[in-house]
């Protein structure tokens, strides 16, 4: 297949396009940032305007979208100002790239959501039940977590609409071996964990999980938890639910170090398997 990768000069993107390469998948980068040596497997576009999004998605079979933003870089005294241009620079970004898969008859886009569509970092409300999964209610406390959910609205519409199979992965925060190194000083305070649960997801898996999705058999619009199956940090889930989360509904037995967002649903409809964990690393 040739596949488009949006933000595939990112970090989740450069990824994306090995494991893609390594499974005999041509790709194209699509970035709004340049590339050295720019040649077929790049395109530049900024894909908050329609028509570079239509031409940058010429020719592609499938779509892998992980362009966006998450902090904005325009510095003003009014941070409701900042919060709008990642909310307007995700969601018409997102908007785009279904349409221009629409466009092009293209029917599975892949593409980044996030855990923070259902509430991290619980500034506002605590979880209505835990462990996580695609059965909680989506409540973005923030405007990224906004543009995402967003994201996932679109995503019904251009199901609804062009019959399209789009796949949302709501990756929790995704880690590497360099970072796994410095999680020994992040247990000393377990407080800081728990706006996401304690929750993480390797780089390598993620790559993987956007490869399956680019090919299992899905109808209509999907959204998937992505995370890894166990927490980031040293202390029993159970410990940090007596301490942290006291007042939140448990529905179901946990595992001794069982991540508090589950991805069953992942795994049941991808035949994802989460292979990479710290625990192995540090
Ligand atoms: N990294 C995480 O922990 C995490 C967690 C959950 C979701 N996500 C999502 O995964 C995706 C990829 O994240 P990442 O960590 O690789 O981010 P990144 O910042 O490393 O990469 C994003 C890429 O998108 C490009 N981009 C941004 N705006 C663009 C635009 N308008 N047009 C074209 N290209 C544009 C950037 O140039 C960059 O190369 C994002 O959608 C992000 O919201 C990331």
């Amino acid at each position: 297949m040739r596949i488009a990768v949006t933000g595939g000069l990112g970090r989740i993107g450069r990824a994306v396009v090995a494991e893609l390469a390594g499974h005999g998948h041509d790709t194209v980068r699509v970035d709004v940032a340049p590339m050295r040596g720019q040649g077929p497997g790049y395109r530049r576009a900024d894909l908050r305007e329609l028509w570079q999004a239509v031409d940058a998605l010429d020719g592609a079979d499938a779509v892998v979208h992980l362009a966006a933003t998450g902090v904005p870089d325009s510095h003003t005294l009014h941070p409701e100002l900042a919060e709008g241009a990642t909310y307007t620079a995700n969601a018409t970004s997102t908007y785009n790239v279904f349409q221009a898969a629409a466009v092009h008859g293209i029917d599975r886009v892949v593409w980044a959501s996030s855990e923070t569509v259902l509430g991290p970092p619980f500034r506002i409300a605590d979880p209505v039940q835990l462990p996580l999964d695609e059965t909680h209610p989506v409540r973005p406390e923030t405007s990224y977590a906004l543009s995402k959910a967003m994201g996932e609205g679109l995503a019904h519409h251009f199901a609804h609409r062009h019959g399209m199979t789009p796949v949302a992965l709501r990756f929790s925060v995704v880690m590497d071996e360099e970072e796994y190194a410095a999680l020994p000083q992040y247990w000393a305070e377990p407080e800081r964990g728990r706006w996401n649960l304690w929750s993480y997801v390797d780089l390598a898996d993620v790559a993987v999980s956007c490869r399956l999705a680019l090919t299992a058999e899905l109808v209509g619009a999907t959204a998937l938890m992505i995370a890894a199956p166990d927490t980031l940090s040293d202390r029993p889930t159970a410990e940090l639910l007596d301490a942290f989360c006291e007042k939140v509904p448990v529905t179901r037995a946990l595992g001794a170090f069982e991540s508090l967002q589950c991805s069953a649903k992942a795994v049941e409809l991808l035949g994802w398997r989460p292979a990479r964990s710290w625990r192995d690393a540090v």
